[in-house]
């Protein structure tokens, strides 16, 4: 019996530190939800593994990179994946940047690091990845030196993807992030902007996914003044 480390539990999954032949590897386990009817719940978590397998197929075949899979175990609901040891989350990159930086050495970084998520999010937007819960923690920041001054991003939590050419959930996918910026970085309100730039800079054939991604800002702001 190999031991296994819980790193996170989620609110659908939980996460360990495991062993695939030798190597360290992470195990996403998704559990079962009481509250739903036991049929229903086979299948969604079903979905959810193989949206997660088939994105990271995608991505990686995109030049995104993100975690390979190992192996997948629909009984089980496990998935086996690469583990990257040494990465973080973008959240707490950016909690570390904003903590230890001067004021102009941490916007520098941030402009970077935000020019660089709109660059990602680009490639996957243009080979019809999407996301479908893009939050800082969903990206890791993998440092190629010891310092993060050199550094590649990598993207996970694939569940709620899926394959669309549709301008309308590209400008969703965004819609979510922008939402998740705010409320986990409000000292930072910068950031969206920031990514944005980037990314239509990056992406031919960006103004639709924009123009939507406008309209679907709009309802949501209309949906929370009615309430
Ligand atoms: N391949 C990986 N390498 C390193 N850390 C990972 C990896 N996959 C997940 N993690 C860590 O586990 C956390 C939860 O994983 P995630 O796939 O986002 O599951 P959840 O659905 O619970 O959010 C991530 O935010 C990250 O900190
Ligand atoms: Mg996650």
């Amino acid at each position: 019996m190999e031991t296994e480390e819980l790193l996170t539990q989620g609110a659908e999954a939980r996460v360990y530190i495991g062993k695939f032949n030798d190597e360290k590897c992470i195990i996403k386990e998704r559990f079962t939800k009481k509250y739903r009817h036991p049929d229903l719940d086979t299948q969604i978590t079903k979905q959810r593994i193989k949206a997660e397998n088939s994105a990271i197929t995608r991505c990686l075949a995109a030049g995104v990179l993100a975690p390979k899979v190992l192996q997948v175990n629909y009984n089980s609901k496990k998935i086996y994946m690469q583990y990257f040891e040494k990465a973080i989350t973008c959240k707490e990159f950016i909690k570390k940047i904003v903590s230890s930086e001067s004021t102009a050495e941490a916007e520098t970084k941030l402009s970077d690091l935000c020019a660089s998520v709109g660059i990602v999010l680009s490639k996957i937007h243009s080979n019809n990845i999407i996301h479908g819960d893009l939050t800082t923690s969903n990206i890791l920041v993998n440092p190629k030196v010891e310092d993060f001054c050199d550094y590649e991003l990598i993207l996970i939590d694939f569940g709620l993807s899926q394959y669309s050419t549709s301008p309308e959930d590209k400008g969703v996918d965004l819609y979510v992030l922008e939402r998740a910026l705010l409320s986990t970085h409000s000292q930072q309100p910068k950031l969206f902007e920031s990514i944005l730039s980037s990314y239509q800079k990056q992406m031919q054939d960006s103004q639709a996914v924009i123009s939507r991604f406008q309209e679907v800002r709009r309802r949501g702001r209309k949906r929370n003044m009615v309430g």
